[in-house]
């Protein structure tokens, strides 16, 4: 131990509340990184990037970030050849509950200051095409970029101007610069909150005709891209192979994200074999479990001066997140489906036990383990549990089969000790 580690260098160890963007941190996940490579390469596709919540698709979307704008660290790293240094004009949106369209989205890309505007505002000719859906020139564009645009301000001039026509010649205007040899990337994170994404396809459709040059890359939660852009005909050929469904992270990837973090700290606070152990299982494949658990580990161990973690110490760790409210999204939606009911506690437990491979869990081998928790009537509690005034945790499949909404969920309620006592 040569140097004393700061609090602040243990606390930052693992970081469960930021995706990872600098390569060195970023752990597995080669094919994938090697596929969204390809997809940056291959003239006239887009990328999407879906998956269940928490997996790792915003950390992929930055590793995308940097490879698209020339810093090919990760590949190196991960030994994927390349032969180029890629130059795109990048921009990034995340879209939060205000973005409810495609022309909301728009707006936004054109109007947000890291976006769009700052670029516009460089080039004359896309200024001047921006003004088209401001009804006029006069309008300060200033007061556009700050916040959400007020509907009635711009639905008034869309009646002039298409917002999309705007879009597709303000790209137009700024490839013409040749501001980056590879054209511009637009990654766009939570798209699944877009309430109403129709016209997408269409968009990428006749942005793929009128301005080559242009790539997005959306990411969002869903099970394939259907599901993300809520459309039912095939959008293959907008995404030609660059569809990146993430699974869960295998073990081996999920104990290089403990290296990594170890290694942060010089092996100043270190998880022994059982401690992983019990770490990767509880995760089961969510990256941010082990972000969640990992830094409230060293954070106490640190205060305590306990310079090996075991299993046990995960375990009480376990207890004090729980306590704390370290999530309080998945802890209040525990406390939700839960409402103080030992017996609604133990069919929701008996639920996430019971799991099988591809997510759907039988209510024959969930009633067995919540008759052993002696819960009476099993079939009731699951009746609340499927139901909005408990959260609608768990969703019905058909006759007998159940699944939880969400897996990092499942993943909290199986490793979350007991909130209630048995009565
Ligand atoms: N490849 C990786 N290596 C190390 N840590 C990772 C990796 N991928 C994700 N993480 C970590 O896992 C957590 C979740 O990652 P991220 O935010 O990228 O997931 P997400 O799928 O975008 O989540 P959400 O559904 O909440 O948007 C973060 O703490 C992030 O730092
Ligand atoms: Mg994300």
């Amino acid at each position: 131990m040569s140097k004393k580690i700061s609090i602040s260098e243990v606390i930052n160890a693992f970081t469960p509340a930021q995706e990872i963007s600098d390569a060195k941190k970023f752990a597995g996940r080669t094919e994938y990184v090697n596929d969204a490579f390809i997809g940056l390469i291959t003239k006239g596709s887009n990328i999407a990037i879906v998956g269940g919540r928490g997996i790792g698709k915003s950390s992929l979307a930055r590793q995308i970030i940097n490879l698209s704008e020339g810093d090919n660290s990760l590949l190196e790293k991960l030994n994927i050849p390349f032969d180029e240094k890629l130059d795109f004009l990048t921009i990034y949106l995340a879209c939060g509950n205000s973005v409810k369209t495609i022309s909301d989205l728009i707006i936004r890309l054109l109007t947000t200051k890291d976006c769009l505007y700052d670029w516009i505002y460089d080039i004359p000719n896309a200024y001047k095409e921006l003004g088209k859906i401001q009804g006029g020139f006069d309008v300060k564009i200033a007061k556009l970029s700050s916040e959400i645009v007020d509907e009635t301000q711009y639905s008034k001039a869309i009646q002039v101007h298409e917002i999309d026509v705007v879009f597709q010649n303000v790209l137009s205007e700024i490839l013409k610069t040749k501001v980056a040899k590879d054209g511009i990337l637009i990654v766009i994170d939570e798209f699944d909150q877009i309430e109403d994404p129709s016209g997408f396809a269409k968009l990428l459709k006749s942005l793929a005709t009128n301005v080559p040059g242009v790539k997005f890359c959306i990411v969002g939660v869903a099970q394939d891209i259907q599901n993300l852009m809520k459309e039912h005909e095939s959008s293959d050929r907008l995404f030609a192979g660059s569809v990146l469904n993430l699974p869960p992270m295998k073990p081996n990837e999920l104990n290089e994200i403990i290296d990594t973090a170890e290694n942060s700290i010089n092996g100043f606070i270190k998880f022994n074999k059982s401690a992983r152990d019990k770490l990767i299982s509880l995760a089961n494949g969510h990256p941010y479990i082990i972000h969640l658990i990992g830094k409230e580990a060293l954070k106490t161990a640190y205060n305590e001066g306990i310079y090996e973690i075991d299993e046990e110490y995960i375990l009480k760790t376990l207890k004090d997140i729980a306590e704390k409210e370290a999530d309080p999204v998945l802890e209040g939606r525990y406390k939700k489906a839960v409402a103080s009911s030992h017996q609604r506690e133990a069919v929701l437990k008996s639920l996430a036990e019971v799991i099988q491979k591809d997510g759907e869990i039988s209510t024959r081998d969930a009633y067995k383990i919540a008759i052993d928790y002696d819960v009476d009537n099993p079939s009731q509690y699951v009746g609340h549990l499927v139901s909005n005034d408990y959260g609608a945790e768990i969703v019905k499949i058909r006759e007998r089969y159940y699944r939880f909404k969400d897996s990092l969920f499942a993943t909290y309620v199986k490793a979350r000790p007991w909130l209630t006592k048995k009565e």
